[in-house]
């Protein structure tokens, strides 16, 4: 995205925001509560319409355009439990969000049959998630449904994955699980990931890159180390520390 801007009335949310992530990079937004990462997010997946910039996919420009058009070009995102049907298995879910990938949308009456099986198997198998595949979504355990909400966005076959604070309300040993999995997936297949976290932990444990937005600013962009030593990142942190160590 290139000299993105977003107001809201009088609040500037997103100024001139500029940057890029490459395939197979995992890349961290980070910033203070109403710094303008969501509104990068919803822009980025068409959800606002930017006031100027623009946004670039693989080459093409899809500034402006819809979510479900943004979807089918490239950009998935991970959504919150309501993405899930509790009722249905593991495995239906994902081939659910298969057929609606394919646009076969009329298969949702009939979810159950054949049709993705396999392919739904194999995503389950790469998120760890196959012993569950036949449990219904509604009594999975926290960690396992936010394997099932990846799974779930990766049926769209993204080339870009935006997840916003993907690991919130999960305990530590399972984020750092969840992000190595990610990290893993990003490796292995090229895709890029954007993800928004509050833990810093998580931030410098698993990004390639950082960005840190205030006030709708990018203030600072870097790996792990430099974001660390630069002082006005040190500022806008001051008081909830930024080290690897806490909060
Ligand atoms: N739909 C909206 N209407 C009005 N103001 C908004 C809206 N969305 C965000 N804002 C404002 O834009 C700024 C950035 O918000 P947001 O992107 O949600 O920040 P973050 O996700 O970093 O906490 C804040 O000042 C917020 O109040
Ligand atoms: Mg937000």
């Amino acid at each position: 995205m290139a000299g993105l801007h977003k107001s809201f009335g009088g609040v500037r949310a997103v100024e001139d925001v500029s940057f890029e992530v490459a395939a197979g990079e995992m890349l961290a937004l980070i910033g203070p509560n109403g710094a303008g990462k969501s509104t990068c997010f919803n822009m980025l997946n068409g959800q606002i319409r930017p006031d100027g910039g623009s946004i670039r996919l693989a080459g093409h420009d899809i500034t402006g355009q819809k979510p479900r058009r943004v979807a089918r070009q490239g950009v998935g995102r991970t959504f919150q439990i309501t993405a899930t049907f509790a009722s249905m298995t593991v495995r239906e879910n994902v081939q659910v969000a298969l057929l609606a990938h394919h646009r076969r949308i009329w298969r949702f009456l009939r979810p159950a049959g054949g049709e993705f099986r396999a392919e739904a198997e194999a995503l389950l198998e790469r998120l760890d998630l196959l012993p569950q595949a036949e449990r219904a979504a509604g009594i999975l355990a926290y960690g396992d449904l936010k394997r099932l909400e990846l799974a779930v966005a990766l049926a769209g076959a993204p080339r870009l994955l935006l997840m916003d604070e993907p690991t919130a309300g999960m305990a530590p040993a399972e984020r750092v699980a969840l992000m190595r999995l990610a990290r893993t997936l990003a490796t292995g297949t090229g895709l890029a990931i954007l993800f928004t976290e509050h833990d810093m932990d998580v931030v410098f444990g698993s990004a390639d890159r950082i960005l840190v937005l205030n006030r709708g600013v990018l203030i600072a962009a870097g790996n792990a180390d430099t974001i660390r030593a630069d002082p006005g990142v040190r500022e806008v942190y001051l008081g909830s520390g930024v080290t690897t160590g806490g909060h």
